[in-house]
């Protein structure tokens, strides 16, 4: 199993995303690959943002390590399952599909943990360090979600 996380920028959302999920995979002792992206080409090879990196390092899931990179089309054929933060990365990730078993691969995260709600992880980059914990808050009863649903 091999599953992205993907959000805009690939600074803040989807590498928290990633972090959680690699370390909760990781201490199940399960097989499954992970790794996140971004929609645009902003910060390819930046770190996360400093307030994500240290909000990760205070609630137990450091990211320091993580370097962003820009979704790319051979993302479908690498990854099983794409998760998106909110609903204008799905819709730039599904402009990219080029078949409908492409196009099942991806989803919106919120959706695991609030089915059907069509819910998005709001975007940080513009707030506070409190919107950066409460994003990890959502991203780590997401990735547990998550979890559930892949062991
Ligand atoms: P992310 O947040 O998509 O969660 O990584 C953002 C990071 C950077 C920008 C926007 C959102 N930006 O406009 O540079």
């Amino acid at each position: 199993m091999r599953i992205l996380m993907v959000c805009l920028g690939n600074i803040c959302r989807s590498p928290m995303a990633d972090g959680l999920l690699r370390k909760k995979v990781a201490e199940a002792g399960l097989e499954v690959f992970v790794d996140s992206a971004g929609t645009a080409n902003y910060h390819i090879g930046s770190a996360p943002d400093e307030r994500m990196i240290r909000t990760g390092r205070k609630l137990g899931a450091p990211i320091d390590n993580l370097r962003a990179r820009q979704f790319s089309s051979s993302d479908f054929q690498d990854f099983d399952l794409i998760y998106c933060m909110d609903e204008s990365n799905l819709e730039n990730v599904l402009k990219l599909a080029k078949t409908d078993r492409e196009k099942e691969k991806v989803k919106l995260l919120l959706n695991e943990l609030y089915p059907n709600q069509n819910l998005e992880v709001p975007d940080p980059y513009y707030g506070s360090m409190k919107d950066f914990e409460d994003v990890f808050h959502l991203l780590d009863k997401a990735t547990d979600a998550v979890m559930q649903k892949i062991k």
